[in-house]
């Protein structure tokens, strides 16, 4: 068996067995599909990974930079208590008008702000209004902005917000010094200022499954 399909299957194993059929997600992938956005959404057990992290954390407010259709933040808000809140913050009107919708049909819509346009003026204009810090942000937009990104992210922390990021692999091309991908130096730089940054506790694994192989940096805000 090629190593990709075993886990392609392994995935499909995990999810048969710890994910019970929801056919809202699965209504809102198909959304996506027939929207013509790319399948580039996390899978459904990354998907309720940052569910359990978004209990696990008893967040009640989380950020989410890189909405697409709406896929994981559905998955986050569906872990927000009845007062939570989620800004998410979209580049593309066309995928945030379809993650709208997704967001509508899923019934979530009330806990969840989307915000259309380039993420770093969205997160210049959450700072004007004074925004109250996150307790939970996912960092997972345009790769090459990702130190950007982390440096909001820290700015609207307080001790104990958990930042991640996704795509920090990138089959492996993370490790290429060489690498003229601007999507990897974003990455690499990123993993420089958390190794610098001394407020934040992090690391990174490795994942391999349905949407090959990638990984997911996670750390904490110091107190
Ligand atoms: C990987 S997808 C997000 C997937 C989504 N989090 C999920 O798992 O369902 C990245 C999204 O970031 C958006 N994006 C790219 N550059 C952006 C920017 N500068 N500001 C805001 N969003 C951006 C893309 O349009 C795309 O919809």
């Amino acid at each position: 068996m090629r190593q990709s399909n075993t886990w392609e299957i392994v995935d499909q194993y995990i999810t048969e067995c710890l994910i019970p059929y929801d056919s809202v997600l699965e209504e809102v992938l198909l959304a996506n599909k027939q929207a013509g956005l790319p399948p580039i959404d996390v899978a459904p057990n990354q998907g309720k990974l940052l569910n359990i992290w978004v209990q696990m954390k008893q967040a009640k407010r989380v950020l989410e930079i890189g909405t697409l259709g709406g896929y994981s933040t559905i998955w986050m808000a569906r872990a927000l208590p009845a007062d939570g809140h989620l800004v998410t913050l979209e580049l593309e009107p066309r995928h945030a008008e379809v993650a709208q919708a997704n967001f509508v049909h899923a019934g979530v819509d009330h806990r969840i702000e989307l915000r259309v346009g380039n993420a770093l003026d969205q997160l210049a204009k959450l700072e004007q209004e004074n925004t109250e810090p996150f307790d939970l942000i996912f960092i997972d937009a345009d790769k090459p902005n990702n130190p950007h990104y982390l440096k909001w992210a820290l700015q609207f922390s307080r001790p104990g917000t958990v930042i991640i990021g996704d795509n920090v692999v990138r089959a492996g091309e993370v490790v290429d010094v060489h690498s003229t991908d601007p999507r990897i130096h974003g990455v690499r730089a990123f993993y420089d200022m958390l190794a610098a940054e001394p407020s934040i506790d992090a690391t990174a694994i490795q994942t391999v499954g349905s949407k090959g192989y990638d990984g997911f940096a996670i750390g904490i805000v110091r107190g």
